[in-house]
Order: C-alpha cells, then sequence, then structure tokens
C-alpha cells in the first residue's frame, strides 16, 4: 500500500515518535501481514472512507485511534492463551498500553475499547469508531483471504 495522504503521513510520523507503534512491525497479525501493516491499512482505509463519503467526523482521532486499535505489542500467535480468547482481550490491552504512552481522547479511547464488537459486547459509541469497526473485518478478512490463496499457491 502506498500512502501519498499529507495530512495522514503527518499524523503517523507524530505518533510513531511519541510511542512504541514501530515495535508492531515485528509482530504478524494475518498470514504475512505484520500488526503494523495492517494498523496502517486499517486507519488510511478508514481515513480514505471518511473523507469518500463526507462524514462529519474528527479526521485526527480517527486515524490516531485506527492506527493504535491493534496495540496490544505481542505475538497472540506464540500465546499459551487460546486464539479466541485473543479476540476478546487484546482491545483492553491495547488500551492500556496505548494509555501508558499517550493522552488518548474519548473517541480514541472508544475506537480501540470497541473495534472487536460484536465479539465484545458493548458497542461502539462514536462514527468514528463504527469505521474502524468495519474496516478492521474488511482488511483482516483480505489478509487471511491473501493467505490461504498464498499457501495454496505454494502447495501446488
Ligand atoms: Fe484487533
Ligand atoms: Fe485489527
Amino acid at each position: 500500500m502506498v500512502v501519498r495522504d499529507e495530512y495522514f503521513c503527518g499524523i503517523l510520523e507524530e505518533l510513531i515518535q511519541e510511542s512504541r507503534l514501530l515495535m508492531s512491525k515485528e509482530f504478524i497479525q494475518h498470514g504475512c501481514t505484520s500488526v503494523y501493516a495492517h494498523s496502517v491499512q486499517v486507519a488510511y482505509e478508514s481515513y480514505l472512507y471518511a473523507k469518500r463519503k463526507n462524514l462529519k467526523v474528527d479526521y485526527r482521532q480517527l486515524i490516531r485511534g485506527a492506527l493504535l486499535h491493534d496495540y496490544f505489542l505481542y505475538d497472540w500467535h506464540n500465546q499459551l492463551t487460546p486464539h479466541h480468547l485473543h479476540g476478546f482481550f487484546h482491545p483492553g490491552i491495547a488500551l492500556r498500553n496505548a494509555s501508558e504512552d499517550l493522552v488518548l481522547t474519548a473517541i480514541e479511547r472508544d475506537i480501540i475499547r470497541r473495534h472487536m464488537f460484536p465479539l465484545t459486547i458493548i458497542p461502539p459509541r462514536y462514527t468514528e469508531s463504527w469505521i474502524v469497526c468495519w474496516i478492521d473485518k474488511c482488511c483482516s478478512m483480505r489478509e487471511t483471504i491473501f493467505r490461504r490463496k498464498a499457501s495454496r499457491m505454494s502447495v501446488s
């Protein structure tokens, strides 16, 4: 993915300076996609979607919340806990990590905490959170399908 938007890149670079976001390059999300690449993809697509639809949202908080939505900072494939429990617990872990490094707004906190809805029961509260919740699922599905196709091609 090539990110060409100056406003988006400015927020991304600022967040990289203030947080441990680059650490997420070391961890795989789905297939061969790192958590970092996944987070940038979700943030950029959420931002482009909101712009395209002319939605009344705060772009800065939308981008920051999306960049931090998977800020759990561990390899969930190598955990002793079953994978499905990662789905339940990682939003809370991501929020705790992000709160250690940054002062978060209510919207940014909600984006991180509620992005796994409906797996986690309480729905998002803000439009920004609903956008990230939806775009995250689209990106995750694409990464998983791409991985399946790639592994089928490597077998044959
Ligand atoms: Fe997540
Ligand atoms: Fe995600």
